[in-house]
């Protein structure tokens, strides 16, 4: 049962955050345990300072040339983890949706000093819709943050998540002693800078052993003694049905600059995450066992240097086993392909990879062949449920400034929207070409490629639309009609489906009242 092996011994995962709580240095953490960087310092924030595009820019370049960065897989406890990375900034956190459909599980660090954040939320309501497990981490615990059981009760409230603690905080701050795991029973004691390899943990028989009065002072011993009786006698023991359910959450607190909790949470994370699991298709569901090979494209990322166009194409393996040089189906296309150079991203280094089995993350060149979404199978034709496409905020109308471009610019758009930098509608009734995004800086990242790859000088002129719905009807005389009546909002998307541009909620509601027999989805599936 060589497949079978070779699932149980994946972990593919993401850790998500608002910008801020830790996320690239909890990662740097991960790393260092796994053995893929010998020193700190070594990965790259990804986070956007200034929400310059210069900045974007800039980050953009430097992951172009290793865009091994965005998947890092190490070994860890004879475990290949898959750890993908994912974009802090809002502007594009509709990567970091699609991405959240590539993993089996994620981490959430959340900031001890400012709590639930913006971000937070919402990368937890994608994960709550796909049911994925999730294991949190209350970072920053040597900064005076809020009360513990404060903490805990806003995120359970805030986020919808019910919390288990797996380990326990002797104070905050410059109080900060360390922290009680409930589940080894032991304390491992703060200490600033803890190296991967060194860990001061105190031995103790139990929680009254009168060393913690000793070594944290009878005040904070009294005070842990109070806080674990409560905590276990609410709690328990975790049931990992429950966190595999996604119905609980284990909690860890720590420190990632100072190392401090990350391997609680990391030997914990190897003992009860979910291998790769089973996923849903447009016809049955796939079964991770199955020795045939399907997976979906999840991610596109342009190659920045200007002499390649080409781009590469993130695949997640769902089934079987990926290999070198054999032909697969690539279903949208209904053709045959196959990949001479498909790229592994073990120890932070692409390397070209002869196999990839479920759970893994493969980079396939691409030279236009494929959108997000995109399903490569053994034959069978069927595709991924459930990978969102964004509803997108803002809208602008494409002004080409270089008519003598015109045949460029329109490639460029194409492909940038096929990687989901935004969306690409054509108003009827003209030639009007729209583009919709969920942040501005979108915008600017368009213009900037469209110059600098494509050669395409472009302007955007603000449009005045909020949301953007999909038409459809059984009667297609009544679509045809809404179109004619209302040239100026509707359109189609770059596959020539109907969209309707709305102004303003009223519009839209009214629309849907005077309209039943078509129906407005803002549903934010691809398929
Ligand atoms: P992100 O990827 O989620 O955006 O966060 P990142 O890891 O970049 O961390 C954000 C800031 O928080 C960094 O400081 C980092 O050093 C700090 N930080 C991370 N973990 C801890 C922690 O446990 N305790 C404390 N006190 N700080 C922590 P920065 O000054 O913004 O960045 P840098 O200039 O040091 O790179």
């Amino acid at each position: 049962m060589k497949y079978h092996e070779e699932i149980m011994h994946r972990r593919t995962f993401a850790i998500i955050s608002h910008p801020d709580a830790g996320k690239t240095t909890l990662t740097e953490k991960f790393l260092l345990f796994g053995g893929a960087i010998q020193v700190a310092g070594a990965v790259k924030s990804n986070k956007i300072k200034k929400s310059a595009t210069s900045d974007f820019m800039e980050i953009e370049r430097q992951r172009g040339i290793s865009v091994a960065t965005s998947v890092m897989s190490f070994e860890y406890q004879n475990i290949l983890i898959n750890l993908l990375d994912t974009p802090g900034h809002k502007d594009f956190a509709e990567d970091t949706f699609r991405t959240l459909t590539a993993v089996d599980s994620v981490i959430l660090v959340v900031d001890s000093v400012n709590g639930v954040e913006e971000q937070t939320r919402r990368l937890m309501e994608v994960c709550r819709m796909r049911d994925t497990p999730v294991i949190v981490f209350i970072n920053k615990m040597d900064r005076d943050g809020k009360n513990r059981f404060d903490l805990l009760e806003e995120i359970e409230k805030e986020l919808n998540i019910s919390l288990h603690p797996m380990t326990w905080p002797i104070n905050s701050g410059k109080d900060f002693k360390g922290v009680y795991n409930l589940y080894d029973k032991n304390i491992r004691l703060f200490t600033a800078n803890t190296k991967a390899d060194e860990e001061d943990t105190l031995a103790i028989s139990d929680i009254h052993d009168p060393v913690l009065d000793t070594r944290l002072g009878a005040t904070d011993a009294a005070l842990l003694r109070e806080d674990v009786e409560l905590v276990d006698g609410v709690n328990g023991a975790l049931n990992v049905a429950d966190y595999l359910a996604a119905k609980v959450s284990p909690v860890f607190f720590g420190s990632a600059i100072n190392n401090f909790g990350v391997k609680e949470m990391l030997d914990t994370f190897i003992r009860i995450a979910p291998p790769p699991q089973s996923r849903e298709t447009s016809t049955r569901q796939v079964n991770v066992e199955e020795e045939k090979l399907s997976g979906f494209i999840f991610k596109i990322h342009a190659n920045l240097d200007p002499k390649h166009r080409d781009r590469i194409a993130f695949f997640r393996v769902c089934s079987g086993k990926f290999e070198r040089n054999k032909y697969f189906h690539h279903v949208r296309l209904d053709k045959d392909v196959r990949f001479s150079n498909p790229y592994s991203f073990m120890a932070r280094d692409k390397s070209i990879i002869q196999d990839a089995y479920a759970g893994d993350v493969v980079g396939l060149f691409d030279t236009g062949n494929f959108k997000i979404g995109d399903t490569l199978t053994e034959g069978e034709n069927f595709f991924f449920t459930g990978i969102p496409s964004f509803s997108p905020e803002i809208f602008k109308e494409v002004i080409n400034k270089d008519p003598m471009k015109t045949k460029q610019l329109e490639k460029g758009l194409l492909q940038l929207t096929d990687e989901g930098v935004a969306q690409l509608f054509t108003q009827f009734g003209g030639t009007k070409k729209i583009v919709g995004c969920v942040g501005e800086l979108q915008f600017e990242v368009i213009q900037y490629r469209l110059l600098h790859e494509y050669g395409a000088s472009v302007e955007f002129r603000a449009l005045p639309f909020y949301k953007a719905c999909w038409l459809t009807s059984t009667d297609s005389q009544k679509l045809e009609d809404f179109g004619k009546f209302k040239q100026t909002n509707t359109g189609e998307d770059k596959d020539g489906n109907m969209v309707y541009l709305a102004q303003s909620e009223w519009f839209l509601n009214t629309e849907i009242t005077n309209n039943p027999d078509i129906k407005f989805h803002f549903s934010s599936e691809i398929h």
